[in-house]
This record gives structure tokens, C-alpha cells and sequence, in this order.
């Protein structure tokens, strides 16, 4: 397979061989790593499948997307034939994927007048065409939605979450959710659980309870398809390690970059739309209005955001 360019290769491998020696690197946690003084960040509008091909195998922890569906919510969001379509960026992500990375995708469940493009499809596609594992299901669920009339109102999405190999990276303990004080005491007499787990709280299960951002909601951007911070941050966490590098390649607003700069993991990020990059300056003006960390280095192409991490 190819390797674009010598740093490039000489990042993915290093970082490889590193992971090799460490045999213990999926029972690590957060606090094994250090956290980067500074994130490094590349925001580049373009193709995702070009961009794809210029990122090295095996290199990549996280790719989180969000992908379009031809829902038609959008000019960005009709594909003739959907599947053909997303197996072209399934087989790239699958390729850049690290051994102990997970890519996680966000869709929905389309029911009437179904056109091709649903998460069922992508499920389908990923199942017999390649060599993904699928390891959850997560189903989003929210209490605020449309009403309706004539079929239950819909109160969930859905995001899978697949591995290239068993040997994933996976801190629990970084999202684990805290119990009340009632139901502490209860399962620290259960003698099914383990009480140094107990301790650390629960394990937030693959059923989510987080809320759609409303349109007055103060982190919109104003993106159509914004995700919430809360949704992405559990991904990020749980999925990658502090230094390590997360990819969005439908960046849309750059939700993933903002939480990347939060929690120190490099970002590349990629939308075919300009104004992603505008979308992603007002994620950084709601931080700043936050007091959080806006720190960050952005480079220009994949060439400079490896050699600015290699320097680590
Ligand atoms: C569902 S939105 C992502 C929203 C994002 N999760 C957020 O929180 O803001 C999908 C994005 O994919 C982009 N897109 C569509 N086709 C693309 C392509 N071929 N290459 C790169 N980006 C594309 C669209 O411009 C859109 O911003």
C-alpha cells in the first residue's frame, strides 16, 4: 500500500513499532500518556477521499464522521448510488486506521420512501464487504424531537463503532458515569461487580442520554447538522489517548476539532465545504466565551501537521 511521503511514513511507523514493544497498550488509560502543551490542528477543504489518500496506513487512532446521507437536507448531500459511494472513504479509513484505532460513524435509520444511505446500509456494506469488527451499537438517545402523529416520535440516532482488530484502545474508565449515593452502596454489595470498578463509577452503557442541540442552544455555530459537544467528548475519550491523532473527514462545523483542542489529541479534519473553516471559528469564539483552552497550532497540509507532531 502506498506511503505518500518518507515523514509521513516515518510518523506511522515509529509510533507503531512503540505500541509493538508496549504489549499492555490496550489496558492503558489516559493518565499513562502526556498530555500536548499545545494540539496541533489541520482544517483542509477538499474531498475526503483525496484527502484520505494522502495519510499514511495504520496511522490514525480515531476517525469520528458524521457522514452525509441523501437526505437531501443539504446541497452537500446527494450521492446516485450511496453505497459505491462510501465504500470508496470505508476502504480508505480502514487503510489509514491504526491497529488499536476505532472509527466511529454517526447516521440514522431511514423508514418510508427509503433511499439508499442509512447507517443499516453502511452496517450491511461494513459486514460483508470488509474487514471491520463492529463492536457497538450506540443509540443517541434524546428527549427533545418533532412530534408525530401517525408513528412514534423518533427519540434516537444511531453511531457504530468499528475496529480494524481486537486489540483496540478502550478507557472506560475516562467516561465511566458517577452513581447516586443510593445506588453506590447497593452495588458495592453486589458481588457480581468488581468494587474497584464500582468505585469508579458506572459504565455508561450503549444508550446515551444527551440532548439535541436546540436552535437557540449557545453551542450552535450555525451548521445544520451540528453534533453536540457531550456526544463527541465520550467518543473522543474513550476511543483515543492524550497526544494520539483523531480524524473528522466530513468535518462540517469541526465539532471534533473543538473537542480535540479540549482534551489534547492532535485533529485532522476535512470538509468539501469552505465554510466549515467559518463554522469552525465560531466554535472557537464559544470556547473562548467559555474560558476554555483555545490554544492550538494549525498547520497547512498533511506534511506540516506530521512534522509538527514528530517533534514531540
Ligand atoms: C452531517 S455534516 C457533519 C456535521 C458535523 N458532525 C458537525 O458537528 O458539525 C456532513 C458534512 O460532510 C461534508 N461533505 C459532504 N460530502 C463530502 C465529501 N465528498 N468530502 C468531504 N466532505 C463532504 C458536508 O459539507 C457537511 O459539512
Amino acid at each position: 500500500m502506498a506511503i505518500h511521503n518518507k515523514s509521513h511514513s516515518n510518523h506511522a511507523l515509529m509510533s507503531l513499532n512503540k505500541m509493538r514493544k508496549d504489549k499492555t497498550f490496550k489496558q492503558k488509560t489516559a493518565d499513562d500518556f502526556v498530555i500536548p502543551e499545545r494540539v496541533t490542528i489541520l482544517h483542509s477543504i477538499m474531498d475526503c477521499c483525496e484527502f484520505l489518500r494522502t495519510l499514511p496506513d495504520n496511522s490514525i487512532q480515531l476517525i469520528c464522521v458524521d457522514p452525509p446521507y441523501n437526505l437531501e437536507l443539504a446541497g452537500w448531500d446527494i450521492y446516485d448510488n450511496y453505497i459505491e459511494w462510501a465504500s470508496k472513504w470505508l476502504d480508505e479509513a480502514y487503510r489509514v486506521l491504526s491497529p488499536y484505532g476505532s472509527m466511529v460513524i454517526f447516521g440514522g435509520i431511514q423508514f418510508r420512501d427509503a433511499k439508499s444511505g442509512d447507517i443499516l446500509d453502511i452496517i450491511q456494506h461494513v459486514r460483508h464487504n470488509t474487514k471491520f469488527k463492529l463492536i457497538n451499537t450506540i443509540i443517541w438517545h434524546y428527549k427533545n424531537g418533532m412530534s408525530a402523529h401517525r408513528y412514534f416520535a423518533n427519540r434516537h440516532e444511531e453511531a457504530i463503532w468499528l475496529a480494524k482488530t481486537n486489540d483496540y484502545y478502550f478507557d472506560l474508565d475516562s467516561v465511566r458515569t458517577p452513581y447516586t449515593e443510593e445506588e453506590l452502596k447497593l452495588a458495592l454489595k453486589d458481588k457480581r461487580l468488581n468494587p474497584e470498578n464500582t468505585k469508579k463509577g458506572k459504565n455508561p452503557t450503549n444508550v446515551w442520554e444527551i440532548g439535541r442541540l436546540n436552535g437557540n442552544s449557545k453551542e450552535r455555530v450555525g451548521h445544520p447538522t451540528q453534533k453536540p459537544v457531550a456526544i463527541i467528548d465520550r467518543f473522543v475519550k474513550a476511543l483515543s489517548y492524550p497526544g494520539s491523532v483523531v480524524v473528522d473527514f466530513f468535518a462540517g462545523s469541526g465539532t471534533v476539532g473543538r473537542v480535540c483542542i479540549e482534551e489534547g489529541r492532535h485533529c485532522m479534519m476535512c470538509d468539501s465545504d469552505v465554510e466549515s473553516l467559518r463554522y469552525f471559528e465560531q466554535h472557537i469564539k464559544n470556547m473562548a466565551e467559555l474560558g476554555e483552552n483555545t490554544e492550538y497550532l494549525s498547520v497547512d497540509n498533511v506534511e506540516q501537521f506530521y512534522q509538527s507532531i514528530d517533534g514531540e
